[in-house]
């Protein structure tokens, strides 16, 4: 049996900071835990379809045992219901069953749910408090911690959101069990950008353990999620709001995020950033600012996560380079690069951990990766 295993995420400014609770067998636990820390007359526990017949109602149903008022609100799994449309339905849905400022929400679920019901916990009679339960490896790992919620609008991912940080993140590391393998992936491709802005030594670890993650095995699972967790977590705290520190999340990102636009966003997030991060260390090669080897080392784990190394087909490299030009994190049009110094630490000093590099260089290493 693990041990349980608590990260604190401390909040800017005049926002609470919250405990990450990681441990086998958890959920079970969360009737008790969930009205300790987020008091309220009922709780709305959200999930997509079908988290909800895995877990969701399993909460639900262990709330009212304890004597608490709950309820289940469902949506479609998937990207597309991160949206204001599903946002609209769930609030209304809230209203109509007799929800008030007494409330507070549950979101359990994927990357999808917690920003959905953070953005509905955010909103709801000016914000009520939130647990996050997060049972894929990439709300695990990432979007649970840091407080960032929001959904999905015409213009672009995630441009309608807010800063609301739960109340309590529960993480069991055995719910990855019904995760699908390609999902698992997802995931750890964070899991290892989070090795190689800071920290070798998870960084080599990662070689033996993503084989173990992608196979559900349950300890592996459990020791990445909390190293990645510890590592988010500390980066999150030392900058809440995203001026300074946490642009070194964005490595990998700049290239991975236009890999994505240029997809049409058919290729999933993780699968771009672990290409992402392999290209813009061979970047940071060539431009002598990255460790040589990095790029290899990297390139060894994305195989073991079974994902790509080449751009996906049909992609031209130009047009990539393109849509790094409208990155939201560029100034001014003016794509910036966290690049590594080797493996496990980011270059860069003071607060500039993104720089400006020649187009031409991206574009040799986009064209090296072309088909
Ligand atoms: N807020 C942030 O800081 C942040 C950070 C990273 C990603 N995100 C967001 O997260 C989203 C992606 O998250 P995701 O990949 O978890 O997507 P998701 O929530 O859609 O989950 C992926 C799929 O796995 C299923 N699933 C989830 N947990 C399961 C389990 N334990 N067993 C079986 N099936 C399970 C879901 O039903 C879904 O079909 C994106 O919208 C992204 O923008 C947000
Ligand atoms: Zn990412």
């Amino acid at each position: 049996m693990l041990l349980e295993e608590t990260i604190h995420v401390h909040a800017g400014g005049r926002a609470r900071g919250y405990p990450i609770r990681v441990r086998s067998g958890i959920r079970r636990a969360l009737p008790q835990m969930i009205p300790a820390h987020a008091r309220a007359h009922r709780y709305a526990v959200i999930a997509d379809e079908a988290v909800a017949e895995l877990y969701g109602r399993e909460v639900a149903d262990g709330l009212r045992r304890e004597g608490k008022e709950a309820h289940l609100f469902t949506f479609p799994p998937g990207e597309a219901s991160k949206s204001r449309g599903q946002w609209q339905a769930l609030t209304d849905a809230m209203l109509e069953a007799g929800f008030g400022r007494d409330s507070a929400v549950v979101a359990v679920g994927g990357g999808v749910t917690g920003d959905l019901a953070g953005f509905v916990a955010a909103t709801f009679m000016r914000g009520i408090p939130l647990v996050m339960v997060p049972t894929s490896l990439v709300a695990m790992i990432d979007s649970s911690v840091g407080g960032k919620v929001g959904v999905d609008v015409p213009h672009g991912k995630n441009l309608v959101g807010a800063f609301h940080p739960p109340r309590l993140v529960v993480v069991d590391p055995e719910v990855a069990v019904t995760l699908p393998r390609a999902e698992r992936a997802q995931g750890l491709a964070e899991a290892v950008k989070h090795g190689a802005i800071l920290d070798p030594v998870y960084l080599a670890d990662l070689e033996d353990d993503i084989p173990c993650v992608m196979n559900g095995e349950v300890r592996a699972t459990a020791r990445v999620v909390v190293r990645s967790i510890e590592i988010k977590a500390d980066i999150v705290s030392k900058d809440e709001r995203e001026s300074g520190l946490r642009q070194v999340l964005n490595f990998g990102h700049t290239l991975g995020h236009a890999l994505e636009a240029a997809s049409g966003y058919t290729v999933p997030h993780g699968s771009c950033v672990a290409l992402g991060m392999v290209l813009e260390a061979r970047l940071g090669e060539r431009l002598g600012v990255t460790e040589p080897g990095t790029a290899d080392l990297l390139a060894r784990l994305v195989r073991l996560l079974e994902l790509s190394l080449s751009l996906p087909p049909g992609l031209d490299p130009e047009e990539v380079l393109a849509f790094t030009r409208s990155d939201k994190k560029g100034r001014a049009g003016r794509p910036r690069y966290v690049l590594l110094a080797a493996p496990g630490r980011v270059a860069g000093k003071g607060e500039e951990w993104a720089r400006e590099v020649p187009e031409e260089t991206v574009l040799e290493v986009l064209r090296e990766a072309a088909f």
